[in-house]
């Protein structure tokens, strides 16, 4: 990929040290806790501000001031975390604690971790146009879970919503935000499927075959649901969901994407139903690139009564 900068893009020691240090420190700023949520609490409010103040004008959910899952503290905190690493190790020959290394990581944080996220619920929004009944059937169960309590949703109601949940899945499966994994690099020669691959080669590993796989879901072009959902209507078959790549390399994100995710969702939906508002449903030819995103599209959000 041109360098061996960062978290994605590296290896060995280096991606190590660097992958180790952002997870110790998004920690340190609440990644994972209590502070996670306050922090996705506080971008829900904003969001539900702006689709209320647009009154009932259509609105595109990917425009950049809607979804932009941005915390400009907790970035700040990591990347002064990090200039404080750099100079306690700036007399160390062999440190990877570097500023061409910090871009990198920014990189990674902010262009990877950021727009994943917004694209994803962009989507989970854009299905709620394409399938009527499928949203209908989640606002019954967010007001049968959350109709009385007027708090934000909480990521943990999660275990009482199965089909939302089942949606989610769903939205990630069928659209692979992500169609490939990082890159991984073979450290020898080796051979797989048939095929040699010399020392150094760079293997990316397709995560839309896997979601599109007709062998093992039968049906994989189609929007269903049911498929996540067993007869006692509890979650199943999410072995072969890999939204965030699988193993070592792992996102490191995931915990805060997922989070953010149903929140942001499922927020959205407890108060405005969708719409489309032209005769054309979005288009569901996505656009293809390092993340896979929709076609700009418009929908009214119609305020629910409860
Ligand atoms: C829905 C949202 C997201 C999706 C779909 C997503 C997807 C992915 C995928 C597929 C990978 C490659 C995994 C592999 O190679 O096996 C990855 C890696 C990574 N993600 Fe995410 N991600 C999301 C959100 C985030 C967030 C919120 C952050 C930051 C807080 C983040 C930071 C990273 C980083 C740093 C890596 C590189 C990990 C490594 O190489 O060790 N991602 N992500």
């Amino acid at each position: 990929m041109g360098t061996r900068l960062g978290i994605t893009s590296s290896d060995g020691r280096n991606w190590h040290e660097q992958r180790s240090f952002v997870l110790r420190q998004l920690r340190n700023v609440g990644f994972g806790k209590t502070k996670m949520e306050e922090q996705i609490h506080a971008e829900l409010n904003e969001i539900l501000d702006i689709i209320k103040s647009k009154k009932d004008t259509p609105i595109w959910p990917g425009e950049s001031s809607l979804i932009s899952n941005n915390d400009d503290k907790t970035g700040d905190d990591v990347i002064y975390a990090y200039i404080k690493e750099m100079n306690a190790q700036k007399d160390r020959e062999d440190t990877t604690f570097k500023l061409e290394q910090l871009v990198f990581i920014i990189l990674d944080i902010f262009i990877a971790g950021a727009s994943s996220t917004a694209i994803t619920i962009d989507l989970a929004l854009m299905s709620m146009l394409l399938y009527p009944e499928i949203q209908r059937k989640i606002h019954k169960e967010i007001d049968e879970v959350l109709g009385e309590n007027s708090e934000m949703p909480r990521y943990i109601d999660r275990n009482r919503m199965p089909y939302t949940e089942a949606v989610l899945l769903e939205v990630q499966r069928m659209y692979s935000v992500a169609s490939v994994s990082g890159p991984r690099r073979t450290m020898k020669a080796t051979t797989l499927g048939g095929y040699d691959l010399p020392k150094y080669t760079t293997i990316l590993i397709g995560l839309a075959t896997v979601h599109k796989d007709e062998d093992y879901w039968k049906d994989p072009h189609n929007f269903r649901p049911e498929r996540f959902l067993d007869e006692n209507n509890k979650i199943y078959n999410t072995e072969r969901v890999l939204p965030f790549g699988a193993g070592r390399r792992k996102c490191l994100g995931d915990q805060l994407a997922r989070a953010a995710l149903f929140t942001f969702f499922v927020g959205i939906l407890k108060e405005f139903s969708l719409e489309k508002c032209e005769s054309a449903l979005p288009s569901t030819d996505l656009v293809p690139g390092l993340l896979t995103s929709p076609k700009p599209y418009k929908a009214y959000f119609r305020k629910r009564k409860i």
